[in-house]
């Protein structure tokens, strides 16, 4: 099966790039990782530019997403809430007219500098998924809190109890799609 991966910040020293990294070591043998691309190369959301034409990347992330056996969200959490590049990311996705999130498998993940590992967004985005139907695993959670004292000195996540809850995460989550 295949699992896509969204990320939700964009600079270069991600601490959530990094754990969006290790997931192909970490997931279940027979699954396979697709990272999307950034979610800083769509333009704020404008429903004039929607009106033209929907933008090539638009409608090719949709694709992707929607050819996907599941789609993994990977974020830090800004003030309390959703990145806006990854908000604006997943409302340019739900203005396609097959929007891909109905009925799809999705698997949250969040890295902080804080203690709580980004939760907030996590149940912000929940909230967002409510509407646009998809289908989140509930349980386990998994949370990075203080994520940058979980890396490496070559930037990828190196804390061996992180990489095995999030190994185990996966694993139920490979259950989880199987019993769509
Ligand atoms: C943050 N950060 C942050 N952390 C947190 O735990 N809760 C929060 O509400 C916020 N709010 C927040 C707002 C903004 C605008 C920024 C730039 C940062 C800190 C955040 O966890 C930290 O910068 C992470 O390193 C961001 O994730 P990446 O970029 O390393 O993946």
């Amino acid at each position: 099966m295949k699992w896509v991966v969204w990320v939700g910040s964009v600079r270069k020293g991600s601490y959530n790039a990094a754990v969006a990294r290790a997931l192909r070591a970490l997931a279940p043998a027979d699954v396979e990782i697709e990272i999307l691309p950034s979610v800083a190369a769509l333009p704020i959301y404008d429903a004039d530019i929607q009106a033209e034409g929907m933008p090539e990347a638009v409608t090719a992330l949709g694709a992707t997403i929607g050819a996907a056996d599941g789609l993994v969200i990977v974020t830090p959490e800004y003030n309390y809430s959703i990145p806006g590049g990854l908000k604006n990311a997943i409302d340019w996705v739900s203005r396609l007219k097959d929007q891909p999130f109905k009925g799809k498998p999705i698997l949250l993940q969040s890295a902080s500098m804080g203690v709580l590992g980004g939760a907030r967004a996590q149940y912000h985005l929940r909230q967002v998924f409510v509407f646009l139907d998809g289908r989140l695993m509930n349980v386990p959670e998994v949370m990075v809190p203080t994520a940058h004292k979980k890396m490496g000195e070559d930037g990828e996540l190196n804390d061996a109890p992180t990489r095995d809850f999030i190994a185990k995460q996966l694993e139920a989550f490979k259950a989880f799609v199987t019993a769509r």
